[in-house]
């Protein structure tokens, strides 16, 4: 079975995705953090993120770098935003994800293009969505935790400004797939969230087994 949790920044996404993973055991691929491994080899390489070829140059990732705590912060994400919006960038990340979708047995995938662009035909494809307000807190929250100084309100910006960003490029923009099912957790627990979620993919699967 192959599940697939699109959303934007900090919609607990990530959060859905992973639990969705434990309770089908299924394998798990957070494909942002492959965008944020590239916009931060960029950053390393004192390359331009907006140059499309040095973008590409950053593409060749290694295991070190994909477990960097420091992916995480948001001047990473940032990067990711921009990064991501080559289609060179997307094209060289593609092959990666989609063997990791296909895989023997299922996997659960997040992003902002897996139901749309990786994985078209996933069992069950999600969109989990939160209000800016909530997701900036939540965010405020992680960065927190993690001993990083910002305010509330930059860290709204960061989500606008992403938000924006990737709803209006022309590759692979921020869009709920048409057959993906809303999840609107800015009102729910973890638990409720991931509950919903388990409702959902059961509905969905369910769905197909029965249109089969
Ligand atoms: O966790 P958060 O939602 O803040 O970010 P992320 O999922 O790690 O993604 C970081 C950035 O990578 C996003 O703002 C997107 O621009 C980009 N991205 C993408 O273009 N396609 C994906 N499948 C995943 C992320």
């Amino acid at each position: 079975m192959i599940i697939a949790v699109d959303g934007p920044a900090a919609s607990g996404k990530g959060t859905v995705a992973r639990a969705l993973a434990r309770h089908y055991n299924l394998p798990h691929l957070d494909t942002g953090l492959l965008y944020r491994a590239v916009g931060y080899t960029v950053r390393r390489l004192e390359l331009d993120p907006r140059k499309e070829a040095d973008a590409v140059a950053a593409c060749d990732l290694d295991e070190l770098t994909l477990a960097d705590p420091a992916l995480r912060d948001d001047d990473v994400g940032q990067l990711a935003s921009i990064v991501s919006a080559h289609p060179l960038v997307r094209a060289a990340l593609f092959q990666r994800q989609k063997r990791f979708a296909n895989q023997v047995g299922g996997a659960v995938l997040d992003g902002r293009d897996i139901g749309t662009v990786i994985a078209p035909d996933a069992d069950a494809k999600l969109f989990v969505k939160a209000s800016a307000a909530v997701r900036a807190r939540r965010r405020l929250a992680e960065l927190t935790a993690r001993g990083r100084e910002v305010t509330y309100e930059q860290v709204l910006a960061d989500i606008r400004a992403r938000d924006a960003r990737d709803s209006a490029r022309s590759t692979a923009p921020l869009t709920q797939a048409a057959d993906a099912a809303s999840l609107d957790t800015s009102a729910l627990s973890i638990d409720a969230a991931v509950a919903r979620a388990v409702a959902l993919v059961e509905g969905r699967v369910r769905g197909r087994s029965t249109a089969a």
